[in-house]
């Protein structure tokens, strides 16, 4: 039988003519109703507690909602990607990234993948993690150094889109745990001041450059690779690796393949982290062990995500209340709030992640959606934001469901905790517990200025330590919600189509300097007027006037 589209199934439309009622509902009033509300809107996991009491909606919503997942086949759609079916059909790829933190196979089953070339490539995982690990024992060991036998001391991840976002993430989470001495840098950005600032005071005898890209075409990137090779110059084998599924490229591009560490195409690009892409510069700033112990976390929100019911299961509740606010409250933004310095990169890898997979205008078969897809999500770590964009979430005219995420220890213990003085990470907590309620109770008020009218929905995640194990499942869980709402609404969360037409305009525009910079001519044949002035401008470094 069919499955019927999103917002033809029979439970969309109850939810819809239900939302109705709660849009009319203050929390304030369903928490004065309800004292088991907190307990009955909460899930308990070993190594997270995820309290979505703040959000606006009750049991029976949860059990909708539940019943528009069957309805939509979300179990057996999950099946197919674990199995390894090519779930990604626009790209013809199965979707794997579950089997790179299951190298025994015991999720991730090679018997169940039917295509014999990806159930091959699965059974690889193992060869490439042990690479890794060997690899960054030699180097953190000293056994491998850099030209004139230095030992290496600093990383440079060259890499930009999923081939950064998710290491960054990563290593800021976990910098109390890097190996003595050794520094881990990112440069994305083709602006020059990113390679510049991260470089600059590097002694490159004592430099690794890792150059990771998936394609190993990526325009930014292979232009930074470019200029670290004419920096490192010499010893090319001993300063350069790649992580990359195209060998040949690596080949092309001058780095012996003996030093690359390969993935495969069912990886995509934003689902990479624990893939080479991630684990190799993490393993070489954090240790093998710590890096493996990402992949563990990972495991585990993968196992819960997998074989969890729904009611229990944190990443498909946190999905389907997006869903929730999304589709049938009209709320289409949401804040991430780490209240961790260290989890403050997880916003912008969740940009990707959320906005590059579900940023959507047609379902699988290509016919366009009618409703709602993907989210903008945006954040900064607690307490930052609350002296910059919060007035807007607590007063403005939209509402944003917000995401709080805390620890009960804190990564570095400053301050005392006495009668009189609360330590830094106390004064922090204050600020997760306060502004989730202030959210939600608001404060009435005379004076219209200073009157909150609350009802503004969050989720509150709280975690016992910030460490590679809560990291990589916090990894985990922002990758399986993004793609449990693409399986929800038809789409196909492992493409990004939407990437290339910038791209092939910026060839064009390549052509048109790599003229002017050998015959000194503007061309602007075929440019509308606007971007013709614009290009005009910058080659004759004036403004127009
Ligand atoms: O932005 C488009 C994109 O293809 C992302 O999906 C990807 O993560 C990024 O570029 C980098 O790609 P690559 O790893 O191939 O350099």
């Amino acid at each position: 039988m069919p499955v019927a589209r999103f917002n033809q199934a029979s439970s969309f439309h109850q939810i819809k003519a239900y939302s109705q009622t709660l849009k009319g509902k203050h929390l304030s009033e369903m928490f004065a109703g309800d004292p088991k509300r907190g307990q009955a809107l909460s899930v308990r996991t070993p190594h997270l507690f995820l309290d979505y009491s703040r959000q606006r909606v009750d049991l029976k919503t949860m059990q909708m909602l539940e019943k528009l997942a069957d309805e939509r086949k979300l179990g057996s759609r999950i099946k197919a990607m674990t199995t390894g079916q090519k779930i990604n059909e626009t790209e013809d790829r199965a979707v794997l990234h579950l089997a790179l933190r299951d190298p025994e196979g015991k999720l991730v089953i090679p018997a169940q993948i039917e295509d014999a070339v990806v159930r091959a490539e699965a059974g690889e995982v193992k060869e490439v993690l042990s690479h890794i690990e060997s690899f960054s024992k030699e180097i953190i060991s000293g056994k491998r150094t850099g030209k004139n036998g230095k030992p290496i001391k600093n990383i440079v991840a060259v890499g930009i889109g999923g081939s950064y976002l998710g290491p960054e993430y990563l290593a800021n989470s976990l910098r109390p745990f890097a190996q003595d001495g050794m520094n881990l840098r990112f440069v994305a950005n083709v602006d020059g001041a990113d390679f510049v600032e991260k470089t600059q005071d590097l002694d490159l005898e004592e430099t690794l450059v890792i150059i990771v890209s998936k394609t190993f075409t990526t325009a930014e990137t292979m232009k930074n690779a470019t200029t670290a090779k004419e920096w490192i110059k010499t010893a090319i084998d001993r300063h350069f690796v790649a992580v990359s599924t195209a060998a040949e490229k690596v080949d092309a591009f001058g780095i012996n393949t003996e030093n690359m560490f390969g993935f495969w195409n069912w990886v995509g690009g934003r689902y990479s982290a624990s893939s080479a892409v991630g684990i190799l510069p993490l393993a070489l700033y954090l240790g093998f062990d710590n890096a493996k112990k990402i992949l563990d976390g990972a495991h585990w929100m993968d196992k819960h995500f997998v074989e969890s019911p729904f009611m229990s299961n944190i990443p498909i509740l946190s999905a389907m209340l997006d869903i929730w606010n999304i589709n049938f409250m009209g709320f289409k933004t949401r804040a991430l709030l780490p209240y961790s310095q260290g989890v403050g990169r997880l916003p912008a890898h969740t940009q990707q992640v959320e906005m590059e997979s579900n940023g959507k205008r047609v379902l699988m078969d290509g016919t366009p959606v009618d409703f709602d897809t993907g989210e903008v999500v945006f954040g900064e770590p607690g307490t930052n934001g609350q002296h910059s964009f919060y007035q807007l979430i607590h007063q403005g005219t939209q509402i944003i469901p917000c995401d709080f995420i805390g620890f009960i220890n804190p990564q570095y213990p400053l301050g005392k905790a006495t009668a009189k003085e609360v330590t830094h990470h106390q004064e922090l907590m204050t600020n997760f517990l306060a502004q989730a309620d202030a959210l939600a109770f608001g404060k009435k008020s005379d004076n219209p200025h200073k009157h909150f009218p609350g009802n503004r929905p969050s989720s509150s995640l709280l975690l016992k330590q910030l460490d590679p194990f809560t990291a990589g499942l916090l990894l985990a869980w922002t990758e399986h919600r993004a793609a449990v709402k693409g399986f929800i609404w038809g789409i196909n969360s492992f493409d990004q189509y939407g990437v290339e037409l910038g791209k092939i305009l910026g060839a064009d525009h390549r052509g048109r300097m790599l003229q002017f910079n050998d015959t000194g001519v503007i061309n602007v044949d075929g440019l509308n007027p606007s971007t013709a002035a614009l290009l005009t401008a910058f080659l004759k470094g004036g403004l127009p006037k």
